[in-house]
């Protein structure tokens, strides 16, 4: 049986690009998988969080899913810290992975900066954690993008050591789930810069909170350059906006770069614009009113969170108890 274990940071201002990258597939996956999807707020408290902000965020990132489609009855939707197992099983892990290997992660490298000895515990241990969330369920699949393909090697490694250790076949070695075509979204202020939560400029993203005249102002006023577009996608080398622009529409229509191209060649950029704001607000406004929907209703949201954990919870207990007893644990 194949099961699909991924997780995503509740951070606010969840964009484009996070619904193309990684939600939408997400919703796509529940067709041909047993599908386990986490908003994990062990991790996000790695950076500094406000307690509200964190809850209000958790809430948010699980009604987008669900607006955008994650069947809460036929996949399982909770937050993290509700089933204890991940916890439980990043400590046993964490005595099973070596300093070498998490030294040599890029993420940590990036995220503690200069300030080395400054850095959280837990954000150097975070990438363990991600190996508990996916082998406590033994994930056959997991779908990622580029920036977490290595934390997904450190997963396979952790579960080889473990077997290793104790002399097991016990965890499977998960594999990536690479999706179609690639859909990294950049910022519309400068194609060469991912498009991200963070950036200081919200010109430079579209949130899945834009309303509809806001998603149509930032499409005009994303960055071109002066030509037509072309009519192949080699024409789109060394021209990051105009490539950027073909990839958002290209992915919103569910066609490739070449036939958005073959479509538009030698149109100017504010026609193409305008049928990208048509197309981007005809795809996100059912997403955006049903999130907005599900928001007015808190407790419902956690009422989702909390059956999902419970069914999450039945998945861990078993795989958890054995992996108890194969390390040595007395049983309770
Ligand atoms: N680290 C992932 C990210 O930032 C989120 C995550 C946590 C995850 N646990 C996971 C993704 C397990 C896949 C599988 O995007």
């Amino acid at each position: 049986m194949n099961r699909i274990f991924s997780g995503i940071q509740p951070t606010g201002n969840l964009h484009l690009g996070n619904y193309l990258g990684a939600i939408r597939n997400w919703v796509r996956l529940q067709a041909d998988y047993e599908c386990i999807y986490c908003v994990v707020d062990l991790h996000a408290i790695t950076q500094q969080q406000d307690p509200d902000e964190l809850r209000a965020s958790t809430r948010e990132v699980a009604a987008s899913l669900l607006a955008a489609g994650i069947d809460a009855k036929e996949s399982i939707l909770f937050n993290q810290s509700l089933v204890p197992a991940h916890a439980e099983l990043a400590w046993i892990f964490n005595c099973v992975a070596r300093l070498g290997w998490l030294n040599r992660m890029t993420q940590f490298k990036e995220k503690a900066g200069k300030h080395r000895e400054n850095a959280l515990v837990g954000l150097y241990a975070y990438p363990v954690l991600m190996a508990a969330d996916i082998l406590v369920y033994k994930a056959t699949h997991v779908p990622v993008g580029d920036d977490q393909k290595q934390h997904l090697e450190l997963t396979r490694d952790i579960a080889q050591a473990f077997n290793s250790a104790y002399g097991v076949d016990f965890f499977p070695l998960t594999e990536p789930l690479i999706l179609g075509v690639a859909t990294r979204v950049m910022s519309l202020r400068d194609g060469t810069k991912k498009m991200s939560k963070s950036d200081a400029s919200d010109y430079s993203r579209i949130n899945l909170t834009d309303t509809p005249e806001a998603i149509a102002q930032k499409i005009r006023k994303a960055r071109t350059d002066p030509d037509p577009l072309p009519d192949t996608v080699e024409g789109l080398e060394g021209r990051p906006e105009a490539h950027n622009l073909v990839g958002i529409f290209a992915a919103l229509a569910d066609i490739s770069r070449a036939d958005v191209c073959q479509r538009f060649g030698g149109a100017q950029f504010s026609k193409f614009k305008e049928d990208l704001t048509a197309l981007a607000v005809d795809t996100l406004s059912p997403v955006t009113a049903e999130m907005r929907r599900l928001l007015d209703d808190p407790g419902h949201i956690d009422s989702v969170l909390r059956d999902g954990a419970e069914k999450a919870e039945a998945l861990a207990q078993p795989i958890l108890r054995d992996v108890k007893e194969i390390v040595g644990f007395l049983s309770p």
